[in-house]
């Protein structure tokens, strides 16, 4: 493993194993009345936040202090930057303090890149603009896993059909995720209209090994897991559809779409959810979805993350 976690390319198949293995054992610390582990006493990390988070944020901070991290919040809005400081300025200053590291998260695609070359401190990327957010695509690839195990235990994803769906264009939800999906031996599809369809993504799917679709209703049926992205209104400029009825009937997961899968095809969401447009209630509240669960692996998927990275195992 590399210093930094800005990427889902930074990560190798074994790596990503390795994080697992370890997120298996967090995973259990979670159901424990006292959850703290003394892993990282004595080590700082900051939460960097320019972009509105819930579950992304809350959970680096709970993994950090669940490991025993001091760890502190600073948002774009009740920071220096809303005075104007760069952000040069802000992570200077920051990484001055002696942070071990920086869990950023800011809406310009390569920031976290950026960072990584102006501070000391470890840089895990959060979310930059619309390029990556690799641990979402870890924690996603992992929940995946345990629905596909038995018993607790990680099954595999080789060979399994993951069809992403949604607005593709201005997700990084989606960029982190069909590397890792494909690292793990994933056959992913993408589905989007060809208006959130990004361009140049012939080539890359080409490159990378997936598939791409318009057509949502001749993809579903071949689904092992189904993932709905959030049609993301703050990051669009124009008309991308004509209307979110339209988007629906296109590319929503509508109650009769919820009825061509199988039972036991786990549904996806990274949330927030934009309930009625991408997503039918009946599919967001149905017995085979993962939302939450994905919200509980992203704990234990970040404590992973927070541990192999600053508690030097020799993997980072
Ligand atoms: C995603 C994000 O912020 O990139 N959400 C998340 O991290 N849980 C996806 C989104 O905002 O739609």
């Amino acid at each position: 493993m590399r210093k930094h976690l800005l990427s889902a390319d930074d990560l190798t198949a074994d790596d990503v194993h390795t994080l697992f293995a370890t997120a298996a054992e967090m995973h259990d610390v979670q159901r424990r009345e006292v959850k703290k582990l003394p892993a990282l006493r004595g080590r700082t990390v900051i939460n960097l936040f320019f972009e509105d988070s819930t579950r992304t944020r809350s959970s680096f901070e709970i993994a950090g202090k669940w490991l025993s991290a001091d760890t502190i919040n600073i948002t774009g809005k009740g920071s220096s930057a809303s005075k104007g400081e760069s952000l040069r300025d802000t992570v200077l200053t920051i990484g001055s303090m002696g942070v071990d590291a920086l869990v950023m998260r800011h809406g310009a695609s390569g920031s976290a890149q950026q960072v990584s070359q102006w501070v000391d401190a470890v840089v895990i990327n959060a979310g930059d603009g619309t390029h990556e957010h690799p641990t979402q695509a870890l924690l996603d690839a992992y929940t995946l896993m345990r629905r596909f195990g038995t018993g607790g235990r990680l099954g595999s994803l080789e060979g399994r059909h993951v069809v992403i769906v949604g607005d593709l264009t201005h997700s990084r939800v989606f960029r982190s995720n069909v590397v890792t999906l494909t690292r793990l031996g994933a056959r992913v599809t993408v589905v989007a209209p060809p208006t959130l369809m990004p361009s140049g993504v012939d080539a890359w799917s080409r490159e990378a090994g997936f598939a791409t679709s318009y057509d949502l209703d001749e993809v579903l049926p071949s689904a092992d897991a189904v993932m709905m992205l959030r049609v993301q209104r703050e990051r669009m400029s124009g008309g991308f559809f004509p209307t979110s009825r339209e988007y629906t009937v296109g590319y929503g997961l509508t109650r009769a779409r919820l009825g061509v899968l199988g039972p036991d095809v786990p549904i996806c969401h990274p949330g927030p959810m934009n309930r009625g447009l991408e997503i039918a209630a009946d599919a967001a509240d149905a017995a085979q979805s993962a939302v939450l669960e994905q919200v509980s692996a992203g704990v234990a998927v970040r404590m992973s993350v927070l541990y192999h990275l600053l508690a030097g195992e020799g993997v980072a």
